[in-house]
């Protein structure tokens, strides 16, 4: 497979096992080589200055990389497989989601002053925006009301879907469509470039927050922004401007993952479909909120926008909090812990941890209660999963029945519901 044009003819799986690699290729090397290099020999000074010049303004080196700050090779090649499973132009690097989230706020704030975003959305995403540290002003919308939220100024709209934490599913052409010429910005790390494509249907950038599914086993924290040449033009100005880059050995771990991607994505999708079965009929569950089970996707995404329900799922206990507290606690094979999307099962508290700093009337209102889990199927065997699962929510719901959980879930404190 030697040249870019030929591998966007190729489907997902084949792209994902040579993108990036056909400069590798040239050279005669096999295996992802990894540049450390801080710094670059200027022996034409004239040359570096020029190089220099271009990337400062966001384009890429004429030459010599001159600063690892400005231009990374190793980077370089993971940015081109994820253009490639996006079906995007380009795509540029970050440090982490956050940093990524960051960079397309100033690139935005270029154009305009004005951010319309939906709820629920990350709860570092939904903190950075209603911080007003950025000096944006922000409307948050409801998904039918954001062409109403559009002001003359307004130069972003963000979504997210599925959405963390309550798997809620947007209409991306609907949101395009709202937001007319103003581009939209679509969080894709739940989906994964694997299940859903935001491009496709007319987004302008989507974000990854790469710690997740594309560095898949939890050694990662990298961001990365899939987007047209203009947009990475500014986006590339803000990271050499405020030095948001990722590392060569970060970007050299997500590119070596890339080729298990859609497998990891799709048998982390077989386990979800099984668990999510099984804890809609447990009766300290109260409700189970995954786009694969049924009558969970009124508009018909599935198929059409998502090529698939993905591995995450959220559900509500019964016994509310204290139900939760006890899940955390008693879990043994399953990791208490917040982060998404790596080959190990993980479950958390959204409304205590990652949407704690969120709004707490908003975010109720979203969905985000107390009752609320969130679960990150891995690939460990799915009949394990549910017996650690199973015996944690037995704890809770026991917990209830001797009285301890003042007849929190529903049962009157006896145990029989
Ligand atoms: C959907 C989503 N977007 C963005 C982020 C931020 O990414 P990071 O933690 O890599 O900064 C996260 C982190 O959990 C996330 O879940």
């Amino acid at each position: 497979m030697s040249t870019p044009n030929a591998l966007a003819k190729t489907a997902m799986e084949t792209q994902a096992v040579h993108g990036g690699r056909e400069v590798l290729h040239e050279q005669g090397i096999h295996a992802l080589p990894i540049d450390l290099s801080s710094t670059y020999p200027l022996h034409n000074l004239d040359e570096g200055g020029r190089s220099l010049e271009a990337m400062a303004m966001g384009g890429l080196p004429i030459g010599s990389p001159v600063y690892s700050r400005l231009y990374n090779p190793t980077v370089a090649r993971f940015e081109e497989v994820l253009a490639l499973l996006e079906g995007s132009e380009e795509a540029v690097a970050f440090g982490s989601g956050m940093a990524a989230v960051t960079a397309c706020l100033m690139a935005a704030k270029q154009r305009g002053n004005h951010i319309v975003a939906v709820r629920p959305i990350y709860g570092g995403t939904d903190h950075l925006l209603a911080s007003g540290m950025l000096g944006l002003d922000v409307t948050w919308a409801e998904a039918d009301g954001i062409q109403a939220a559009l002001r003359p100024d307004t130069a972003l709209v963000i979504v997210e879907t599925p959405a963390n934490p309550t798997l809620a599913l947007l209409d991306l052409e609907d949101v395009v469509r709202q937001a007319g010429q103003v581009p939209v910005l679509v969080d894709n790390t739940f989906a994964t470039p694997i299940l859903q494509n935001p491009i496709k249907h007319g987004a302008v950038l989507v974000l990854h927050s790469a710690t997740k599914f594309l560095g898949g086993h939890g050694d990662v924290l990298a961001g990365v922004v899939a987007t047209n040449n203009d947009w990475a033009t500014e986006l590339r100005k803000v990271r050499v401007i405020t030095g948001n880059v990722l590392h060569p050995l970060a970007a050299y771990l997500l590119h070596r993952g890339m080729p298990t991607l859609p497998l990891r994505v799709r048998a982390q999708q077989e386990g979800a479909k099984v668990l999510a079965e099984r804890l809609a009929k447990h009766p300290e569950v109260a409700a189970v909120h995954y786009p694969g089970l049924q009558g969970q996707d009124p508009k018909g995404l599935l198929g059409r926008q998502m090529q698939g329900p993905g591995s995450l799922m959220a559900f509500e206990l019964k016994g509310g909090f204290e139900a939760a507290a006890t899940v955390m606690a008693e879990v043994k094979l399953m990791t208490p812990a917040v982060s998404l999307g790596s080959v190990d099962t993980l479950i958390q508290h959204p409304a205590a941890l990652t949407h704690r700093v969120v709004n707490a009337e908003a975010r109720e209102h979203s969905g985000v209660s107390q009752s609320l889990m969130r679960l990150s199927v891995g690939l460990e065997n799915p009949d394990d999963l549910w017996a650690d699962l199973s015996q944690a929510l037995d704890k809770a719901l026991a917990r209830c029945a001797v009285g301890v959980g003042d007849g929190c879930c529903g049962c009157g404190g006896d145990g029989s519901l």
